[in-house]
Protein backbone atom coordinates (compact mmCIF):
# COMPACT_ATOMS: atom_id res chain seq x y z
CA UNK A 1 0.00 0.00 0.00
CA UNK A 2 1.49 3.39 -0.96
CA UNK A 3 2.70 5.55 1.90
CA UNK A 4 1.95 9.23 1.36
CA UNK A 5 3.61 11.95 3.42
CA UNK A 6 1.82 15.30 3.49
CA UNK A 7 4.08 18.18 4.48
CA UNK A 8 2.54 21.42 5.71
CA UNK A 9 4.15 24.84 5.24
CA UNK A 10 5.32 24.78 8.88
CA UNK A 11 7.00 21.41 8.33
CA UNK A 12 4.36 19.34 10.13
CA UNK A 13 3.99 15.94 8.53
CA UNK A 14 1.15 13.48 8.24
CA UNK A 15 2.07 10.02 6.98
CA UNK A 16 -0.73 7.85 5.67
CA UNK A 17 -1.05 4.44 4.13
CA UNK A 18 -3.43 5.10 1.27
CA UNK A 19 -4.87 2.16 -0.66
CA UNK A 20 -3.91 1.77 -4.31
CA UNK A 21 -6.80 2.62 -6.58
CA UNK A 22 -7.67 5.79 -4.73
CA UNK A 23 -6.30 9.29 -5.12
CA UNK A 24 -3.97 11.32 -2.97
CA UNK A 25 -6.89 13.70 -2.37
CA UNK A 26 -9.26 10.95 -1.19
CA UNK A 27 -6.66 9.66 1.22
CA UNK A 28 -6.08 13.13 2.61
CA UNK A 29 -9.77 13.97 3.02
CA UNK A 30 -10.56 10.63 4.65
CA UNK A 31 -7.85 11.26 7.23
CA UNK A 32 -8.63 14.95 7.72
CA UNK A 33 -5.29 16.22 6.49
CA UNK A 34 -5.34 20.01 6.92
CA UNK A 35 -5.17 22.09 3.77
CA UNK A 36 -6.69 19.62 1.32
CA UNK A 37 -10.10 21.23 0.88
CA UNK A 38 -11.33 19.41 -2.24
CA UNK A 39 -14.55 21.40 -2.51
CA UNK A 40 -15.73 19.69 -5.69
CA UNK A 41 -15.07 16.16 -4.48
CA UNK A 42 -12.62 15.35 -7.23
CA UNK A 43 -14.65 16.54 -10.22
CA UNK A 44 -12.01 18.91 -11.59
CA UNK A 45 -13.99 22.02 -10.75
CA UNK A 46 -12.27 23.71 -7.82
CA UNK A 47 -8.45 23.51 -7.61
CA UNK A 48 -8.68 23.39 -3.79
CA UNK A 49 -6.84 20.08 -3.73
CA UNK A 50 -3.63 21.68 -5.00
CA UNK A 51 -0.35 20.11 -3.88
CA UNK A 52 3.31 20.28 -4.82
CA UNK A 53 4.79 16.88 -5.51
CA UNK A 54 8.07 15.85 -3.90
CA UNK A 55 11.04 18.02 -4.74
CA UNK A 56 10.00 18.29 -8.35
CA UNK A 57 7.60 16.87 -10.90
CA UNK A 58 6.76 13.26 -10.04
CA UNK A 59 6.78 11.27 -13.27
CA UNK A 60 5.14 8.27 -11.64
CA UNK A 61 1.86 10.03 -12.28
CA UNK A 62 0.32 10.65 -15.69
CA UNK A 63 1.14 14.01 -17.24
CA UNK A 64 -1.12 16.96 -16.50
CA UNK A 65 -4.18 16.77 -18.74
CA UNK A 66 -5.81 19.82 -20.34
CA UNK A 67 -8.57 20.27 -17.74
CA UNK A 68 -6.14 19.96 -14.85
CA UNK A 69 -3.77 22.35 -16.61
CA UNK A 70 -6.49 25.01 -16.86
CA UNK A 71 -7.42 24.67 -13.19
CA UNK A 72 -3.81 24.84 -12.08
CA UNK A 73 -3.83 28.40 -13.36
CA UNK A 74 -6.54 29.16 -10.75
CA UNK A 75 -4.84 27.95 -7.58
CA UNK A 76 -4.71 30.23 -4.54
CA UNK A 77 -0.97 29.69 -4.10
CA UNK A 78 1.43 30.12 -7.01
CA UNK A 79 1.64 27.39 -9.59
CA UNK A 80 5.01 25.68 -9.83
CA UNK A 81 6.49 23.04 -12.12
CA UNK A 82 5.51 20.40 -9.55
CA UNK A 83 1.96 21.66 -8.96
CA UNK A 84 -0.74 19.03 -9.28
CA UNK A 85 -4.35 18.60 -8.30
CA UNK A 86 -4.28 15.77 -5.80
CA UNK A 87 -7.63 14.43 -7.00
CA UNK A 88 -5.88 13.54 -10.24
CA UNK A 89 -3.05 11.68 -8.55
CA UNK A 90 -4.16 8.08 -8.59
CA UNK A 91 -2.12 5.70 -6.46
CA UNK A 92 -0.88 2.31 -7.57
CA UNK A 93 0.80 -0.57 -5.78
CA UNK A 94 3.99 0.26 -7.71
CA UNK A 95 4.32 3.44 -5.65
CA UNK A 96 6.06 2.73 -2.37
CA UNK A 97 6.36 6.18 -0.93
CA UNK A 98 5.64 9.67 -2.07
CA UNK A 99 5.74 13.13 -0.61
CA UNK A 100 3.39 16.00 -1.34
CA UNK A 101 3.65 19.52 0.03
CA UNK A 102 0.41 21.22 1.00
CA UNK A 103 0.16 24.91 0.02
CA UNK A 104 -0.45 27.45 2.76
CA UNK A 105 -3.77 28.51 1.26
CA UNK A 106 -6.34 26.84 -1.02
CA UNK A 107 -9.02 29.51 -1.39
FE1 LIG B 1 -11.77 19.80 -6.92
FE2 LIG B 1 -9.54 18.32 -7.14
S1 LIG B 1 -11.08 18.21 -5.62
S2 LIG B 1 -10.30 19.85 -8.52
Amino acid sequence: MPKVTFVQVDGARTVLDVPAGTSVMRGAVAAGVPGIVAECGGNLMCATCHVYTGDGADDRFPAVADEEDELLDCTAEPRRDNSRLSCQLGLTDAMDELVVHVPGCQT
